[in-house]
């Protein structure tokens, strides 16, 4: 059977842990989920997708603000309002089309402003933290008829997750690392879609709508002999563990070097006991940890990189891939920076120069992302 997005597997949650620690600002799970009989195989570097179902509370508020009986179908559905709030729409993060039909229909000063005004961070700032049910709210006198309020959400849409097992190990199953996303504002508590669902509705046993995204490009050398770099702090750890497993498996010989960043040792060290296993097992031949708030000052990866040029450097003259995964925002840019640095630091030339050997090192396939 070919499973795919438009037809997902179902598939059983088999286990769940706590990675994070009680004082940790973060909430981490490990999930593992069983293949069953879908014969869906993967390969380090590829992502799971999955389709979540909306919060029940959430779904119970919208459908009192619409005023509006649960069971009451709209006109060429086949689902009643509560089921398509929970399994249809992203009701969550608010479409453009939501916010300008709210726009359009009330008075209300910061808004207005924030969409009349040219600069996006002003609409960026007002739009921060709030959900479909915040505008819906901007003006409780506002009547929303039920169909056009429908064709102003977006489909529910899956989420991805790195893949943080070896398939040659674990024949039969894939491992996940989830961040759950969660926020307060006004006294009010908010959950991503998919990482609450997986948190706070999954337990062990409950089936999951799933598939598999396949990665062309980041992905191990067939070459077991050359040596890779691993950049992934927080869940961008993730796909290296597929990989390091992989590669022990394989007997690989080629050398293999991890950065990873958190930001205490003691609540934020993932997989600590496995990572260090690896390090014994000489399967890891570097580890390098960057726990920005165990002191002053801030230290990430990038300054782990920078400290350790001369023998990065060597690496990547010795034919290394550079693999990052994690944070697009910040992390994978500052990354870069720092990378350059240390190009044009141990080739001793400028920017110009570092800039060309960065781009050698795309061009060859040895400098790749996977950052969300
Ligand atoms: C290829 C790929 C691989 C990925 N791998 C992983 C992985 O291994 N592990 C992992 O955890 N994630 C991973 N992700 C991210 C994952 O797909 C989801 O984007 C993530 O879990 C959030 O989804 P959600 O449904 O929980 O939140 P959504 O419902 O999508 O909501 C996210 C939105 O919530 C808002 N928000 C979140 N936090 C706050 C806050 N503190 N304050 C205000 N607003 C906030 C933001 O607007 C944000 O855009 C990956 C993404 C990609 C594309
Ligand atoms: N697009 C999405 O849906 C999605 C999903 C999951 C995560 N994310 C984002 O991805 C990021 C990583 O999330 P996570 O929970 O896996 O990791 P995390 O635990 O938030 O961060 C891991 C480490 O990276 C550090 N860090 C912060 N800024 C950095 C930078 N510019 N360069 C290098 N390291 C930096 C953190 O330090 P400090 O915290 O001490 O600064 C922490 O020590 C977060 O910013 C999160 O918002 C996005």
């Amino acid at each position: 059977m070919n499973w795919n997005k438009q037809n997902p597997y179902l598939a059983k949650i088999t286990s769940k842990k706590l990675l994070s620690g009680k004082q940790s600002n973060k909430e981490v799970f490990h999930y593992e989920i069983s293949l069953g009989d879908s014969g869906i195989i993967y390969q380090p570097g590829d992502s799971l997708g999955i389709f979540p179902v909306n919060n029940n509370t959430l779904v119970r508020a919208i459908v009192n603000r619409l005023q509006i009986n649960p069971s009451y179908i709209p006109e060429g559905y086949d689902l009643n309002i509560y089921e398509l709030l929970e399994k249809k729409f992203e009701i969550l993060t608010p479409t453009n089309r939501l916010i300008k039909f709210v726009n359009d229909n009330i008075n209300h000063k910061e808004l207005n402003y924030s969409l009349d005004t040219k600069n996006i961070n002003i609409l960026m700032d007002f739009k921060y933290g709030k959900d479909v049910l915040d505008f819906m709210n901007l003006d409780e006198s506002l009547k929303f008829d039920i169909l056009h309020f429908l064709s102003l959400l977006k489909p529910l849409q899956h989420r991805a997750y790195s893949i943080a097992s070896s398939n040659l190990i674990f024949k039969n199953s894939v491992h996940l690392t989830v961040s759950t996303q969660r926020w307060q504002r006004k006294k009010r508590d908010y959950g991503g879609v998919c990482s609450t669902f997986l948190s706070d509705s999954c337990e062990l046993g409950d089936k999951i709508k799933i598939f598999l995204i396949p990665n062309k490009l980041f992905k191990l050398p067939d070459d077991q002999n050359k040596p890779i770099i691993m950049i992934g702090p927080g869940t961008g750890v993730a796909p290296f563990l597929s990989f390091i497993q992989e590669r022990k498996y394989l007997k690989s010989n080629g050398k293999n070097w991890l950065f990873f960043g958190a930001q205490t040792k003691k609540n934020d060290f993932i997989y600590k006991d496995l990572i260090s296993n690896f390090v014994e097992e000489k399967i890891l031949n570097n580890l390098d940890t960057a726990f920005s708030r165990d002191q002053n000052k801030k230290i990430y990866v990038q300054d782990k990189i920078y400290e350790r040029s001369y023998e990065f450097f060597k690496w990547l003259e010795n034919d290394a891939i550079i693999y990052v995964c994690g944070d697009a925002q910040k992390m994978a840019k500052d990354v870069e920076v720092s990378i350059l640095n240390i190009i044009a630091k141990e080739l001793k030339c400028d920017d110009k120069k570092a800039m060309e050997y960065l781009k050698m090192l795309k061009k060859e396939k040895r400098y790749l992302l996977d950052v969300y």
